[in-house]
């Protein structure tokens, strides 16, 4: 059997071993509970200071603005709740899109039952927020809007300075941006997006350990508490701290962010060597999401006639690890809301296969995984009734 090549770093990444180096030592010798005054808790309560310290200075804010949460759904789940919940009395109207994340899709849901109206904006073929209906929508009564910085099936980058400035000039809403995705792939300088008011992120996407995230919520930004409890996190977030995670988190951020350039570099030649080399081969397939605006390390194919569930399996007999749609929703057999939202057909969308190159991937597993994906492609589609190989798409 050929190894096993792992391509869906977008559902999650291993823990890089200078990131798990950095927190042993917070497990076996600095286990002290932060709140506490005696030594042990203070260098826990330094090692968090140090951290949070890193972070900002990563994504250019200030320390006091990063809080420290469980991970992207919590940082969603809070920026959702917790910002409409301090902006109520100015309205209760809350604007998202139709491709966000279930985290906010379903803390948005959650929010209308008790009474918050949600607009879900329509999205191009793209997967890009329509702009326009976004300018349309917001109103006084708008508190918030939450657009995600990039799509985590299709990758695609969305305008988020250009929507900040529309939400600020049309509205008095705060405006929240699920960066999960997109911290450490691409570079985030929140001195300059100065209209984004809360930014989440999550550790486990870029080679930190799972478990462990935050929330930016830019100073003078009122938010209200999701966990009660002690003072934690400025009383904001009540819990002891996972010191270990959130020192893993800083390091595994302040490593990407070094390498970034080269990275990125290297990492879009072997997506475009793969995104060619599809394209190229395949009939009746086409690339998902934004040509040029998409995460560097995301190729999202669909390939009609097929399964995705059946397409998957079968690659992973091969021995490549790959997505349909999303990790989260591939326990359900609904097509990806995403995937219908940039309007393809239920079929099309049923025959989606997400690749996401990361550390690890080289250009001898980019052409082992298309040379899989011939024959298991031609395998399914003959299987198909409706495909006929004479009709080329
Ligand atoms: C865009 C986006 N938001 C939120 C999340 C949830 O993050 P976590 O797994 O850390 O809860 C994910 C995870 O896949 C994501 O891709």
């Amino acid at each position: 059997m050929h190894k096993q090549i792992y391509l869906d770093y977008a559902a999650t990444t291993y823990v890089r071993e200078e990131v798990i180096d950095a927190m042993v030592p917070y497990m076996k010798e600095i286990y002290g509970n932060p709140s506490s005054i005696h030594s042990f808790g203070q260098k826990a309560k330094q090692a968090m200071a140090d951290a949070r310290e890193q972070i900002a200075d990563v994504l250019r804010a200030k320390p006091k603005e990063i809080y420290f949460t469980s991970g992207g759904t919590e940082s969603d789940n809070w920026a959702i709740r917790g910002l409409a919940s301090a902006n109520a009395k100015k309205g209760k109207h809350i604007i998202t899109s139709s491709i966000e994340h279930p985290a906010i899709m379903n803390a948005c849901k959650q929010l209308a039952k008790q009474g918050y109206s949600v607009t879900y904006l329509d999205v191009d073929e793209f997967g890009t927020v329509d702009l326009k209906q976004l300018e349309g929508a917001l109103t006084d009564e708008t508190i918030l809007v939450s657009i995600m910085y990039a799509n985590n099936e299709i990758g695609t980058i969305e305008p988020i300075k250009e929507i900040g400035r529309i939400v600020k000039e049309n509205s008095p809403a705060v405006f929240h941006v699920d960066a999960v995705q997109a911290v450490a792939a691409v570079n985030i300088d929140l001195s300059e997006l100065s209209d984004v008011d809360a930014m989440s992120f999550s550790a486990h996407k870029f080679y930190g350990p799972k478990g462990v995230g935050g929330l930016f919520v830019r100073m003078g930004t009122r938010i209200d508490p999701l966990l009660f409890g002690g003072s934690q996190e400025r009383k904001k977030r009540a819990t002891t701290e996972n010191v270990t995670g959130i020192v893993g988190a800083a390091k595994a951020l302040t490593l990407a962010a070094a390498e970034r350039e080269q990275e990125q570099k290297r990492v879009i030649e072997l997506r475009d060597h793969l995104i060619k080399r599809v394209l190229g081969e395949f009939d009746n397939v086409r690339l998902n999401g934004h040509p040029t605006q998409r995460l560097p390390n995301n190729a999202n194919f669909s390939f009609d006639f097929i399964e995705g569930e059946g397409l998957l399996l079968r690659m992973d007999q091969k021995g490549v690890a790959a997505s349909t749609g999303s990790a989260c929703s591939t326990a359900s057999l609904e097509p990806s809301h995403v995937l219908l939202a940039i309007g393809l057909p239920h079929e099309t969308a049923h025959g989606s296969y997400r690749i996401t190159i990361g550390a690890d991937t080289t250009k001898e597993d980019i052409d082992y995984t298309v040379d899989s994906l011939q024959a298991v492609v031609t395998t399914l589609r003959n299987l198909s009734p409706l495909y006929n190989p004479n009709k080329k798409g």
